[in-house]
């Protein structure tokens, strides 16, 4: 949560952040994070958009948290429409970043996070 909030900072819309990583690695709680350093939610609010593919905080600032788990086609990634949501001069989220095929349509923030134990994770930083 804290790691989260210092990246917020440096975060200047458009801005693609993409999370890597198995399951339960700490990508949502990495976004809530991001999300409440941002000043659009708070990180109670954050849940996981599994189910819808997208949430949507709109504030002072757009910002956007995917979710990519069940996303089973390529074509199921264009009606997404990443590019859209990063053309709204957002903050665009994405965990389960390795199902995106397609290379990023800019330069991004890269987070890998795996898990080096029940209680710490390992988080590598990758920036373009
Ligand atoms: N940095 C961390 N250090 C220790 N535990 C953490 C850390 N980040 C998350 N956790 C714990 O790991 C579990 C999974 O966290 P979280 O839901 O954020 O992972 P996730 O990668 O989003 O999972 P999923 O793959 O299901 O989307 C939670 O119990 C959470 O409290
Ligand atoms: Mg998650």
């Amino acid at each position: 949560m804290a790691l989260g909030r210092r990246l917020a900072a440096e975060l200047e819309a458009p801005a693609l952040v993409l999370l890597y990583g198995e399951l339960g690695t700490g990508k949502t709680t990495l976004v809530k994070g991001i999300v409440s350093g941002l000043g659009v939610a708070n990180e109670a609010e954050v849940t996981s958009p599994s189910f819808v593919f997208v949430h949507a905080y709109h504030n002072h600032r757009r910002v956007y948290h995917v979710d990519l788990y069940r996303i089973e086609q390529a074509a199921e990634l264009e009606t997404l429409g990443l590019d859209d949501l990063l053309a709204e001069q957002a903050v665009v989220l994405v965990e389960w970043a390795e199902r995106l095929r397609l290379p990023a349509l800019q330069p991004a923030l890269r987070i890998h996070l795996r898990a080096l134990g029940d209680e710490q994770r390992g988080i590598r930083v990758e920036r373009e």
